[in-house]
């Protein structure tokens, strides 16, 4: 119970924080909650790579089989862990003691997407500014989250990178408008190029954004249901008052 109140907190907290340091982020990304394809493929990535260590806590995999149209036998099959049915909530398998293994818990990612600032542009931006650091404790660093207990899990894909000297400030070229895009060199390739790497974690978001808010799917059908109702109420009213006046001009 403790838990979720400063979970509460820190999430009422946390956009102040960003609003208040005014920092820019490196990237910008906007959800397409369209996109089923793009949330199947990042709904697979999440199992592959993010699952071992964080939960979606309110999202079932019942839940997200429907909504994204993954048969339940493939849900069943690839993207969850021994042992679980398909009823139960993306809990995660990490263990308690897992904190100590980061010196951080993974958090719950259900709302990631929304407790930042630019939640989507955050989490893309993240994803995507890992950066090699010989300073600290795993290796990498990160531009958006500084030093954070998270390693570079999607390194198979990207690769490594060095941020360059002078932090990319130069080198946005756009005229000088906006913050620059980070500069980085890479030093190690990954299986993916930076065109892939990029969609791939477009991919990622998309489908966070999507567990933040299943229901978000299924009310813009409704809302254009809704419409439809009253567009076609509208012409039968519009007709039903023709009929009734017809004989009084
Ligand atoms: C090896 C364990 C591990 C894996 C795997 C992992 N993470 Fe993390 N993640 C962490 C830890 C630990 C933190 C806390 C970092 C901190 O606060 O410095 C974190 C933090 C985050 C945050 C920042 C949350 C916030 O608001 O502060 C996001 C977003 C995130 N992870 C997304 C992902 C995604 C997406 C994946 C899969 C591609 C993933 N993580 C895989 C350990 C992991």
């Amino acid at each position: 119970m403790m838990r979720r109140i400063i979970f509460l907190l820190a999430a009422l907290v946390a956009p102040a924080a960003w609003a208040a340091g005014g920092g820019a982020l490196p990237y910008s990304f906007e959800p397409d909650l369209s996109n089923k394809s793009s949330m199947q493929r990042g709904a697979k990535l999440y199992m592959n790579y993010c699952a071992g260590c964080h939960s979606l806590q309110y999202l079932r995999y019942s839940r997200m089989a429907e909504d994204l149209d993954i048969p339940e036998e493939v849900v069943e099959a690839n993207l969850r862990f021994t042992g679980e049915k398909i009823q139960n909530h993306l809990t995660g398998v990490m263990p308690e003691a897992s904190a100590s293994w980061f010196g951080k818990q993974p958090p719950d990612l259900t709302l990631v997407t929304r407790w930042h600032k630019n939640g989507p542009s955050w989490v893309y931006s993240f994803l995507r500014t890992f950066y090699v650091d010989e300073s600290t404790a795993n290796g990498t660093n990160n531009l958006v989250l500084e030093n954070t207990a998270m390693p570079h899990v999607l390194w198979p894909l990207q690769g490594y990178q060095a941020l360059d000297e002078d932090h990319g400030e130069s080198s946005g070229g756009h005229g000088g408008h906006g913050p620059a895009a980070p500069a980085f060199t890479q030093v190690r390739e990954g299986s993916m190029s930076e065109q892939e790497y990029a969609q791939a974690v477009g991919d990622l978001v998309n489908f966070l954004t999507y567990a933040g808010e299943p229901a978000r799917l299924h009310r813009a059908g409704l809302g254009i249901k809704v419409i439809a109702f009253l567009l076609i109420f509208a012409l039968i009213a519009y007709l039903l008052k023709r009929e009734y006046w017809r004989d009084v001009h």
